[in-house]
């Protein structure tokens, strides 16, 4: 069965106010004017939040084929929670997706697998989609046990609610985020082969939800890492600051 690939950007804490018009602005401008690109892929963007509001009318207002969401949110409603963003609020607010469990929340903020799977069975509620976000360490790598870690953590962050029409998973080895390290194509294949049996599984929709590969996708490495099986996208960090690159990762689907 066919299925559209999802090219995410993820800004992480980067840009100014100035910064990001200029990048969702030249994002846009050539995504409307690719149509074939648009057929085969979806997109979404995650700005910080003080940078969403600008974005979110940018994209109306030039009714551009980019949706956008959080890099995370609360496992709580809203309530006294000094500092967080609500599910509720990003789905209030018009975003679609949340990014959830990303490597640099579970290492800056502890963020457990538990709370992960607390977080997305929340935002499922407000019908936003989770990117939930899974990957092993090095030295996990090196002492073999990158199944090992990539299972237990996807067991832990997908709650009961998950089913591909809520919920991608983004396998993104830490020692490949930031780096310019990027796993081997036959590492990519062997990983992503794994959590596809495990999606299939343990959800009735298993088959049907998408797999991103993230860390250090640039427009030099996107073609192989997209031929491999089950690599239905990709989350894209650094290269997704730069308009071309961003773009030409993603016709490297083409
Ligand atoms: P990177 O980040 O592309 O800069 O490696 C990927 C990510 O953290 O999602």
């Amino acid at each position: 069965m066919f299925m559209k690939k999802l090219i995410a950007g993820n800004w992480k804490m980067n840009g100014s106010v100035s910064s990001s018009t200029d990048l969702i602005n030249s994002v846009a401008e050539k995504l409307k004017q690719n149509a074939k690109l648009l057929s085969v892929a979806d997109f979404a963007v995650f700005p910080c939040y003080l940078h969403l509001e600008q974005i979110k009318n940018i994209i109306n207002d030039c009714n551009a084929p980019i949706k956008f969401g959080g890099q995370d949110c609360s496992e709580n409603d809203n309530g006294a929670f000094t500092g967080d963003v609500s599910a509720t609020m990003l789905k209030d607010f018009g975003a679609d997706y949340v990014i959830l469990g990303h490597s640099e929340r579970r290492e800056y903020h502890n963020e457990s697998s538990e709370l992960i799977g607390k977080k997305a069975s929340f935002a499922h509620s407000k019908e936003l989609v989770t990117i939930i976000c899974v990957g092993e360490k090095e030295n996990e790598r090196e002492q073999g046990n990158e199944r090992q870690v990539a299972q237990d953590q996807l067991i832990k962050s997908m709650p009961e609610s998950c089913n591909s029409t809520n919920t991608v998973i983004a396998y993104e080895p830490v020692w490949a985020i930031g780096t310019g390290k990027t796993a081997t194509p036959d590492d990519v294949a062997q990983m992503h082969s794994f959590i596809r049996s495990f999606l299939r599984a343990r959800f009735s929709t298993g088959q049907d939800i998408k797999i991103l590969y993230g860390g250090s996708v640039k427009p030099s490495n996107a073609k192989e890492l997209f031929q491999v099986p089950d690599v239905n996208g990709a989350l894209i960090g650094g290269a997704s600051l730069k308009a071309d690159d961003y773009i030409a990762i993603a016709e490297a689907l083409l």
